[in-house]
């Protein structure tokens, strides 16, 4: 099938080099050149682990190109919508501009009989609107078939998605909608990925809800590690137990720093916002709670460095290993590490911060800081230590080889993914989450 996705992000780009390994002819629309020009040649503008291999398959097939002109999405029969849906700027709704936009440019190259797709994360209500705006001026459709990728695992969960929901339109047209995402999504259809077709304000809510209950589940286990550290109770192995119970399941129960990136933070308070606007705002208040017991859990990394250095931090040399929202991603939008990494510079402290893969885009929003591109670099000389992304390099640091790098002897572990044990043991003073 001809496809064409609008935007080019972390969505949008993978998206459209997994279709073509699936089989489909694509072409990627961004507005930003300088994207456009990496993605033709082969170079994604963000880290994304299998991506850079599919891209160059992808455009080898001749089956791939990118344009910043949207008048290249004529001819293709289905267009997808993977732009942003930032927070707004002083505010917790989404900003749809990019989406509204977006469709509004795309709406004079729609031949009858195509379909429009939305992927944007946006709030209930909004297909609905678009709806209107497409079919008032052409005779293609919408569906709204939300995305659940996870970065880090972006072309994977792309290629195999562990499930599928389309929002469609009632009755016939319906049909023919379901039908056409059944083609483009022929390979996990195969599969029999469990498929949920839907109205739109299901499918829309389905993304946020599952957003919602993700930051909740990770807010619900931080609440729990405070109550830990209170009561000298261990949050791991609290986490592992309760996790047993197939009904509650262990994961995204890692207490530490908290959530960040580009989705679940805004996606919660924009559902609060929504809430609000449609009279409801009761039914997800408990959502302000889960944002601000994640806010916390910064403070607390901040906390237990100013402790370990008796309240004196001006001056003192701090290692942050981490500034990613998470392993295997170069995202730092809203990122925990990152935040933490600036508190600190903030109190006096000379921080030296590192990442394995975050240092650019980390450099471009806060150039006051300073980077080390390894660890070693910002473990020398360090007073305190602190892990705020579980990269699997940071995990695998021996403790009687980083004491050979260091002065101080404290490991602030924001992120509980080092071994308690053997930093003991190599004369550290270990502090974790909500580990005793
Ligand atoms: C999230 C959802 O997991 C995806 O399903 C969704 O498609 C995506 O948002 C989106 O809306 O586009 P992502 O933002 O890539 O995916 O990251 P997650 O893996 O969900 O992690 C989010 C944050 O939670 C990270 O900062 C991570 O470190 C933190 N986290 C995760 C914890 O603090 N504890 C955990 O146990 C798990």
């Amino acid at each position: 099938m001809k496809l064409s996705v609008i935007g080019c992000g972390y969505l949008g780009a993978v998206h459209a080099a997994s279709m073509v390994e699936l089989g489909h002819e694509v072409v990627g629309i961004d507005v930003d050149a300088a994207k456009i020009s990496m993605l033709s040649e082969g170079r994604p503008p963000f880290f994304e682990p299998g991506l850079p291999e599919i891209l160059k398959s992808a455009i080898a097939s001749g089956r791939l190109r990118f344009s910043t002109d949207i008048a290249d999405a004529k001819g293709a029969t289905v267009h997808f919508i993977g732009v942003g849906t930032p927070q707004r700027k002083g505010e917790y709704a989404a900003d749809l501009s990019y989406v509204n936009s977006a469709v509004d440019a795309l709406i004079p190259y729609l031949s009858d009989g195509d379909l429009v797709v939305g992927k944007s994360t946006v709030p209930v209500g909004t297909a609905e609107v678009l709806a209107g705006r497409i079919s008032a001026s052409s005779g293609a459709d919408l569906a709204w078939n939300p995305e659940f990728l996870r970065e880090g695992y972006a072309v994977k969960d792309t290629i195999e998605p562990d499930r599928l929901v389309y929002g469609v339109p009632r009755g016939a047209r319906g049909d023919r909608v379901t039908s056409i995402l059944n083609a483009v999504y022929a390979s996990a259809i195969a599969n029999e990925t469990p498929l949920v077709v839907t109205d739109y304000a299901t499918a829309e809510l389905v993304k946020v809800s599952a957003n919602a209950f993700l930051a909740t589940k990770i807010s619900f286990i931080n609440a729990m590690a405070e109550i830990a550290d209170a009561s000298g109770a261990d949050v791991t192995q609290l986490a592992d137990a309760i996790g047993f119970d197939a009904r509650i399941g262990r994961r995204f129960l890692n207490a530490g720093v908290g959530f960040g990136g580009g989705c679940l933070p805004k996606d919660i308070r924009a559902f609060t916002a929504r809430a609000e606007e449609l009279g409801r705002g009761d039914s997800v208040a408990f959502l302000k709670e889960v944002d601000a017991i994640n806010l916390r859990q910064r403070d607390r990394v901040v906390d237990m460095v100013v402790d370990a250095l008796d309240g004196n931090v001006f001056q003192k040399r701090i290692a942050v290993l981490g500034l990613a929202f998470k392993p295997n991603s170069d995202d730092v939008r809203d990122s925990p590490a990152l935040d933490v990494a600036i508190r600190l510079h903030g109190l006096g402290a000379r921080v030296v911060a590192t990442d394995p893969e975050a240092i650019a885009n980390s450099q471009r929003l806060h150039p006051q800081l300073t980077f080390a591109e390894t660890a070693s670099e910002a473990l020398k000389d360090a007073d305190v230590v602190v892990v705020v992304t579980e990269w699997g390099a940071f995990r695998e640091l021996v403790p009687s080889e980083v004491s050979k790098l260091t002065a101080g002897r404290v490991v602030i572990d924001g992120r509980n993914c080092l071994d308690a044990t053997s930093w003991r043991d190599a004369g550290w003073t270990y502090r974790g989450m909500g580990r005793p």
